[in-house]
C-alpha cells in the first residue's frame, strides 16, 4: 500500500533551494537546524478541521496575545522517512505516532487530528520533499508535526482555534558516534509527576527538561536521565529517549508506563525485536540504586536509550553529584549493538519487514 498525499494538495515553493543549495545544507546537517522547502498545515476553526495542504515552508504570523505563547497548549510528534535501496521513501510506524497525538492532544483538551489526516500531510510534504530524504548512511528525514492553540485569549481555557503543522528536516544521528554517552542521573529536578503531562509530548515537559539538561551539559554529560517525581527513587526516562537495562544474564529491563514516561515507538519497536530473539524485555519498576549496584557489580551488562532521534544510544558512563559509573567498558554491549541493527535494517530497507512497519509515502 502506498500513503496518499492526496488530502493535502500542493502549492508549490517557487523559490525551492537549489541543487548545491540542497547539497550543502545535507551535507552535515545539526539536528532540527535545517528544514526543507515545504511545511504541512490543515487549520481547525468552528469545530472542524480545515484548509489542508501543503505549502512553501514560511514563518507562521501570530497574534502577540496567542494562546499557545502563554499557556503552551501544544502537543508534537517525531517521526522520519528513509530511502531504500529501491528508490522508494517509507515511514516508521507512522500511524503510532498518529495515534499517540491523539492521546497527547486529548490530554491537554485540543481536537484531536484523525489518524488518516495525519497520515495524509505527512506523505504529501514527504513527497513534496522527496529530494530531502538523505541518501547517506544513518541519514533520514525527521518530521515534526504539532499542535497549537491559535486564539488571541489570555483567558487559561481550551483555544477555540488551533494550527496543525508538519516541518521536515533531514537529519543524522542525533547523539554520539558509535560509542557509550554520558548520562547524568537529575536529583531533585523532575519531568513529570502522577497525574501530570509525562505520557503526553507536549512542549511543557520539555520545557521543564531544560534546566536539568544544562546541568547534565555542565557535567559533562550529553543527556539527563529522570527518576520519578514521588521517590526520587526509580528511574523514568531521558530527556527526549526511554531506557533499556540488559543484566549479565542476558535478560533486559526497562521501566513501565506508570503514566509519567512517554510510550516510546523505538521502545515498542524495541521490545519486539528483543522478544522475537528470544529475550522478553520486563516492564518492571527499576530503582536508581539497583542501576548503581548492578553496574559497579557487573550483574548489568548494559544501559541504552531508544527513541526516534537517539535510534539507539548505548551509554556509557552515569553520574550525578554523588557518583560516577563506568557501565561495562564503557563502550556499545552487544545487545543494544545487535537491536540497533535490527531495527535500523528494517528502516532503511536492508533487511525484510516482518511485522509490516514500513509504509511506503
Ligand atoms: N521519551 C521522550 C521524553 C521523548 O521525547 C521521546 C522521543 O520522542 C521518547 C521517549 C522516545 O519515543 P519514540 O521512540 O516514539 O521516538
Ligand atoms: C524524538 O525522538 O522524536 C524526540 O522528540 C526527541 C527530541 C528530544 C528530539
Amino acid at each position: 500500500r502506498i500513503l496518499s498525499g492526496d488530502a493535502y494538495p500542493l502549492t508549490p515553493n517557487p523559490h525551492p533551494a537549489t541543487d548545491s543549495e540542497r547539497a550543502a545544507l545535507m551535507a552535515d546537517p545539526v539536528f532540527g537546524k535545517v528544514f526543507t522547502d515545504h511545511m504541512a498545515r490543515a487549520t481547525w476553526s468552528g469545530g472542524m478541521w480545515s484548509d489542508r495542504g501543503v505549502m512553501p515552508l514560511e514563518p507562521i504570523p501570530m497574534h502577540p496575545g496567542a494562546a499557545v505563547l502563554h499557556y503552551a497548549q501544544q502537543v508534537f510528534e517525531g517521526l522520519k522517512a528513509y530511502r531504500h535501496p529501491d528508490g522508494s521513501l517509507q515511514l516508521f510506524r507512522p500511524a503510532m505516532n498518529a495515534e499517540r497525538m491523539i492521546d497527547s492532544a486529548l490530554r491537554l483538551a485540543m481536537p484531536p487530528l484523525p489518524v488518516d489526516d495525519f497520515l495524509a500531510a505527512v506523505a504529501a510534504l514527504v513527497q513534496a520533499d522527496a529530494q530531502w530524504v538523505p541518501q547517506q548512511e544513518g541519514g533520514s528525514l525527521y518530521l515534526r508535526p504539532y499542535l497549537m492553540a491559535t486564539e488571541t485569549s489570555l483567558l487559561v481555557q481550551p483555544s477555540d482555534t488551533y494550527e496543525f503543522v508538519v516541518t521536515a528536516s533531514p537529519v543524522g544521528a542525533y547523539m554520539g558516534g558509535g560509542g557509550g554517552v554520558s548520562i547524568w542521573v537529575s536529583r531533585g529536578f523532575h519531568r513529570a509527576n502522577e497525574g501530570g503531562t509525562g505520557d503526553a509530548k507536549t512542549g511543557g515537559n520539555y520545557a521543564a527538561s531544560m534546566l536539568p539538561q544544562q546541568l547534565a551539559k555542565e557535567n559533562g554529560c550529553s543527556q539527563v536521565l529522570f527518576l520519578d517525581a514521588k521517590e526520587d527513587r526509580y528511574v523514568e526516562e531521558l530527556g527526549g529517549m526511554n531506557l533499556m537495562v540488559v543484566f549479565g544474564d542476558g535478560s533486559v529491563a526497562t521501566p513501565r508506563l506508570t503514566g509519567t514516561i512517554l510510550p516510546g515507538i523505538t521502545r515498542d519497536s524495541v521490545m519486539t525485536l528483543l522478544a522475537d530473539a528470544g529475550r522478553p524485555v520486563r516492564e518492571r519498576d527499576i530503582e536508581l540504586e539497583e542501576i548503581r549496584e548492578g553496574v559497579a557489580s557487573g550483574a548489568i551488562a548494559e544501559v541504552f536509550a531508544c527513541g526516534t532521534a537517539a535510534v539507539v544510544t548505548p551509554i556509557g558512563e552515569l553520574k550525578s553529584d554523588d557518583f560516577a559509573l563506568t557501565v561495562g567498558d564503557g563502550e556499545a554491549g552487544p545487545v543494544a549493538t545487535w537491536v540497533k541493527k535490527e531495527l535500523t535494517d528494517i528502516q532503511y530497507g536492508r533487511a525484510e519487514d516482518p511485522y509490516g512497519w514500513m509504509v511506503r509515502v
